[in-house]
């Protein structure tokens, strides 16, 4: 009997190598050797997130080596993680961990994740009053991106080096 079904062609068939499966399946942050951590947990509401970025910028002012301009690009990434986690993301409690090792910080924003993921658009149109958040981050920092946590929770990470980038 024939049929006009294609049979699928897999990788292997057409001379194409199997998928890695150490590969990670989320681009992970380069990663630092933990010298100092800081972890904080904030509210889903905007009326949080002063209180939890000054928390954060005086620890960072703290932690030897933080540099001037390295705490003000930290700051501004992570007031803009906090708001997209509450406008973005479910309504659910938020976490944010502060990771120094050898002078390079990792952000790392928890949220309760929800039906969009955080994407930089191809491109924003000038008269477009939002979108520009997650590209002010790329340019502040050396990469982002993120990955899914326990219970449909998210977990958005920036790696932010001791030096502009
Ligand atoms: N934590 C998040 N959870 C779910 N979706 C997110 C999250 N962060 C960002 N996004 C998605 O990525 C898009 C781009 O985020 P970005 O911060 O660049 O822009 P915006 O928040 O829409 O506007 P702006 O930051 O300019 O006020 C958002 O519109 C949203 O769809
Ligand atoms: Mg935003």
């Amino acid at each position: 009997m024939s049929t006009n079904q294609e049979s699928p062609v897999h990788p292997w068939q057409s001379g194409g190598s199997l998928p890695d499966p150490t590969a990670p399946a989320y681009p992970v942050h380069p990663s630092i050797p933990v010298h100092q951590q800081f972890t904080t947990t904030v509210l889903p509401h905007p009326y949080a997130i002063p209180r939890a970025r000054h928390a954060a910028i005086s620890t960072l002012s703290q932690w030897a080596g933080g540099h001037v301009d390295q705490v003000f690009r930290a700051e501004l990434v992570i007031g803009e993680l906090l708001a997209n986690s509450i406008r973005h993301a479910l309504p659910q409690e938020i976490r944010l961990t502060l990771t120094e090792g050898d002078g390079a910080l990792v952000i790392e924003v928890e949220d309760g994740g929800g039906p969009t993921c955080p994407s930089t658009p191809v491109r924003v149109p000038e008269d477009c009053e939002s979108g520009r958040g997650l590209g002010i981050v790329s340019a502040l920092a050396h990469s982002w991106s993120w990955h899914p946590a326990a219970n449909g929770r998210r977990v958005t990470w920036v790696y932010v080096p001791p030096t502009p980038c």
